[in-house]
């Protein structure tokens, strides 16, 4: 197997260290991929021989985001629904209806190819591993297409059939299927179970329901939860030791304190508090309080139509209080561990000798960069288990210039 050299690192983000407060930055750095992993890393005046080199010339190099929540699978948009929010209507968990009558009508290949076209969309901002859902189909049948199409196109898929009780059945009649027939059918084809927390979609003892069935069926565990009001979705999964909690916009006091005293990482999406106007998390007390959090782009077509972990990452230091290493530990090692993949040999979101080599190359110096541009499209390449992708935008861009 031929071995990469990448010099030229003006700042290597390496998301070794065990938190975002120690340092994990070299500076005049390079690292040596080889077999899709990392075989060096160290100071560019002791980089060894290698087949091949790539002089990145003065640009930062980081992890590859790491997207844990999106609901990729769907067909149709709401762009009609954002208008109206936009012009003062506020955002309620039944529009998602209005997507699972589109999705329904769609072929499963016509769910698989939008979804490739989003992730591919993903990619070329500096995605290199990505989570998405279920949960748009909501009978069996269109339940476990999705189910197929999502694992057809994500690293990690989570069953969400608890997303709305579709209208025209009965709720308990819809509890049991979800727990039943609907999970025995999708459970081949995911990871993890999740549940919507919230006014309008299931309580918490109906979540508690959902999630220890799919905790029986052997699938890891996450939740929506505190979205659009204070409830009891946050303490539910720290309680059944969750993964993740996400969105948690609406916290108490008590939900910060059993969120740092536990295991389970609350999942920030700017993006999607910016385009249903809730207020922001509390990002900054969550981490001062000793939570871990992560962010992610929550792309879906109702309340977060986005695909870009750098506008997320922007966002979160720019409006939510967070320095930029806490902002871009949380979109790659602190996500990592929202999907359980923070250690071992699977690890991704961090560059570690032996490690996936599951990076991107900014065209700045440094990571600071993302918050100090924002908006501006600073992904040039991205390596993906060793394999090299250029983004359309830079597709004709040499590294060394
Ligand atoms: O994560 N909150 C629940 N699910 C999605 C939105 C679903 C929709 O409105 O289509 C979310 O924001």
């Amino acid at each position: 197997m031929t071995a990469e050299l990448m010099t030229g690192i003006a700042e290597l983000t390496t998301q070794a260290a065990e938190s975002s407060h120690d340092d994990d930055r070299l500076l005049d750095a390079a690292l040596v991929i080889e077999n899709g992993r990392i075989a060096w890393i160290g100071p560019a005046a002791e980089a060894p021989a290698a087949d091949s080199t790539v002089d990145v010339n003065g640009r930062a190099v980081l992890p590859g985001w790491v997207d844990t929540h999106t609901h990729l699978v769907f067909a149709g948009d709401r762009a009609a629904e954002f208008e109206a929010r936009m012009a003062g209507q506020r955002y309620a968990a039944g529009g998602i209806a209005t997507t699972m009558a589109a999705t329904r009508a769609a072929s499963e290949a016509d769910l698989v190819a939008s979804a490739r076209r989003l992730r591919r969309e993903a990619e070329s901002q500096g995605t290199t591993f990505l989570e998405t859902k279920t949960g748009y189909g909501l009978d069996l049948a269109s339940e476990l297409r999705s189910a197929r199409a999502a694992a057809e196109v994500a690293d990690v898929v989570t069953f969400l059939g608890a997303h709305l009780v579709p209208p025209g059945i009965d709720r308990r009649d819809y509890l049991d299927l979800v727990t039943g027939p609907m999970l025995q059918a999708v459970a081949p084809h995911v990871d993890f179970i999740d549940a919507f927390c919230e006014t309008g979609a299931f309580d918490v003892d109906e979540c508690r329901e959902v999630l220890l069935a799919g905790r029986a069926a052997g699938l890891g565990l996450r939740l929506h939860g505190n979205q659009l009001g204070a409830g009891g979705g946050v303490r539910l999964a720290v309680e059944l030791g969750c993964a993740s909690v996400d969105h948690c916009n609406h916290l108490a006091d008590a939900d910060i304190d059993a969120l740092a005293g536990s295991g389970t990482v609350a999942t920030l999406l700017p993006a999607c508090d910016l385009s249903t106007r809730e207020p922001f998390p509390p990002a900054r007390r969550l981490l001062d309080a000793g939570a871990h959090i992560a962010l992610a782009s929550n792309c879906n077509p109702g309340t977060s139509y986005t695909t870009s972990m750098p506008f997320c990452v922007a966002t979160a230091v720019l409006q939510m209080g967070l320095t930029v290493r806490e902002a871009v530990w949380a979109a790659t090692r602190g996500a990592a561990r929202a999907v359980g993949r923070e250690h071992g040999p699977d690890a991704v979101g961090s560059l570690r000798v032996g490690g996936r080599a599951d990076l991107q190359v900014l065209d700045a110096p440094s990571v600071a960069h993302l918050a100090y541009r924002p908006g501006v499209p600073l992904c040039v390449a991205t390596w993906t288990e060793g394999v090299r992708a250029l983004p359309h935008l830079h597709a004709s861009r040499d590294l060394s210039t």
